[in-house]
């Protein structure tokens, strides 16, 4: 086998909004709001990663070797794990509750689940990789490392890791590459890894590339799917079934009207 190359490659465009940050991190049944899918949600629980069972593939006639294949370079394009809210959506959620609270007509002596909602994410940790997303990145590389460990047991030097300038991805790398090691019984993998290069032109081409500027970012009507879907049936039975539920919970006496 020989050079051997193990890239990993993070990504920030990823928005994610973990509702139980400060909660326990283990994942199951875990109640997350969010724009895109956590990584755990895509793996079965049970699922069981067996040692090298991506490294090697044999051919289909499993005693004739010459018709394997074994790996020798990978990349991996991932994106960093689930991270707190920004700073507008934080404070949009207060928002949201000084609007219900004020709405809320019913003795002071009395209050409910919205006067005692406290916001489970501080100002200073907007955009910040949460606990729960620490763990999702660290059991990834420990499924990755199951996956390939032969190659990356032999090949220590060459993982290299390429991140983008955000906080939010060197710490995801660091959870990944936590949960990579963590097979093996010592940090087998060099310490020329440990520093990541950061790449912003590839990473997050999103914010430095015109052509997507304009087409994309800067164009309405190239998101006309995202709006229908966001004005559409589906979306609208949700924020009713939200405000149904809120009235209910508060028992208000007054009305609610719109602005949720
Ligand atoms: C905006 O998006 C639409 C739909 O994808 C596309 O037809 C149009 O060419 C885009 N406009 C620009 C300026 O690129």
């Amino acid at each position: 086998m020989s050079s051997a190359l193990y890239q990993v490659l993070l990504i920030c465009t990823i928005l994610n909004i973990d509702t139980r940050a400060y909660g326990d991190v283990r994942f199951l049944n875990k109640c997350i709001f969010s724009t895109k899918t956590p990584y755990f949600w895509i793996k079965s629980n049970d699922e069981v990663v067996t040692e090298d069972s991506e490294a090697i593939c044999n051919g289909p006639d499993k005693t004739k070797l010459t018709k394997s294949c074994v790996s020798f370079h990978i990349n991996s394009l991932i994106r960093h794990g689930i991270r707190y809210p920004g700073l507008k959506w934080i404070k949009h959620m207060d928002e949201v509750q000084q609007k219900l609270t004020k709405a809320i007509i019913r003795p002071s002596s009395q209050s409910g689940f919205i006067e005692k909602w406290a916001n489970p994410f501080p100002n200073e940790k907007e955009h910040a990789l949460a606990p729960s997303g620490k763990s999702e990145l660290f059991e990834l590389g420990k499924r990755f490392g199951q996956r390939f460990k032969m190659l990356l047991e032999v090949e220590t030097e060459k993982v290299q890791y390429f991140v983008s300038s955000k906080e939010r991805t060197f710490d995801s790398r660091r959870a990944f590459h936590d949960g990579l090691i963590s097979i093996f019984s010592t940090d087998v993998i060099g310490d020329s890894c440990k520093v990541p290069i950061i790449d912003d032109n590839i990473l997050r081409f999103h914010s430095g590339c015109k052509k997507y500027l304009d087409q994309i970012e800067n164009n309405d009507t190239a998101l006309g799917e995202y709006f229908k879907f966001k004005n559409g049936p589906e979306m609208n039975s949700v924020v009713n079934d939200v405000k149904k539920r809120i009235v209910d919970d508060v028992d208000v006496i007054g009305t609610i009207n719109g602005g949720l």
